[in-house]
């Protein structure tokens, strides 16, 4: 590849961001479609928006803005990507994960990452959240990997063991949260797919016969490279529609997508916080 390389552009984008952050961010949050109001609970805020920050992809969906806000949450210093890009709008995979790479280098040694997913599993219903316990990426197992590239040993390893990558702690706190604060919460396994059209009946039944609970369109590129950057990671869905092969009338849009993530917002805010509370009790 020509221009500079992806170690150098990371060093830029995160130089240019920490001379404008107040504190080093000890948790990086990955916004995803109509989950963004955590980001307004920020104190102190410090908002850029992408088109200022050196490499960083401007998002193109609506419902993703597109904002880097740093500030304090219960006390703890946070970093927040409120936007993110995806593959199918047609950006590489370097791309969409370069802002976890800053994040780590910034200072974040965690990383929550939240989706919106289609439910696979029988029992999952619509608005219910689900606490990622594995991955199956089904670009990457294709060819679509965001680690294909040159070597640079300064970003991670060239063969990276992805065996759990996230993080069984923070999954039964996750959980625990969830319960307590009555929701209705699943663990399972999260099956990414390149979108941007939904599935077929006939992929539905391939993915649950494959052992996924739910799908989407992100969150196991930006995992991928946050366990390369060494980032303990958390990863929570809301289930935004679920999907019934049998079904006549079930046709999934962006719009009832964005609707019902924003109704399950709340909730999933709530294990947000009480996570970050407790990272930073941990110190
Ligand atoms: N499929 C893929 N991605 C999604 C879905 C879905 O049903 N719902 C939300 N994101």
């Amino acid at each position: 590849m020509n221009g500079p390389s992806l170690a150098y552009r990371v060093r830029e984008a995160t130089s240019s961001l920490r001379v404008r952050l107040g504190a080093v961010p000890s948790v990086g949050i990955i916004l995803g479609s109509g989950l963004g109001p955590i980001a307004d609970e920020v104190e102190d805020p410090v908002a850029i928006p992408y088109t200022e920050i050196p490499h960083f992809a401007v998002s193109t969906v609506p419902g993703h803005s597109g904002d880097f806000v740093a500030g304090l949450l219960d006390e703890v210093p946070v970093a927040i990507l409120r936007g993110r890009v995806h593959y199918y709008e047609g950006y590489s995979l370097q791309q969409v994960t370069f802002p976890v790479r800053v994040l780590r280098r910034l200072g974040a040694a965690t990383l929550i990452i939240t989706s919106a997913a289609g439910g696979l599993n029988e029992a999952y219903r619509t608005g219910d959240l689900m606490v990622l316990r594995d991955h199956i990426n089904l670009p990457g197992l294709a060819g679509l990997n965001p680690l294909v590239g040159p070597d640079e040993p300064e970003l991670g390893v060239r063969f990276l063991d992805l065996t759990d990558s996230y993080d069984a702690a923070l999954r039964v706190r996750a959980l625990g949260l969830g319960a307590e604060l009555s929701l209705s919460i699943h663990e399972g396994v999260y099956a990414a797919v390149a979108g941007p059209s939904f599935e077929t009946r006939a992929e539905v039944r391939y993915l649950r016969a494959i052992g996924a609970d739910a799908v989407g369109m992100s969150t196991a590129p930006e995992v991928i490279v946050a366990r390369h950057e060494r980032m303990r990671v958390l990863g929570l869905s809301v289930i935004t529609n679920v999907a019934e092969p049998g079904a006549a009338d079930d046709e999934v849009s962006h719009e009832g997508v964005l609707s019902v993530a924003e109704q399950s917002e709340p909730g999933l805010r709530g294990i947000i916080r009480g996570i970050v509370r407790e990272l930073g009790a941990e110190g």
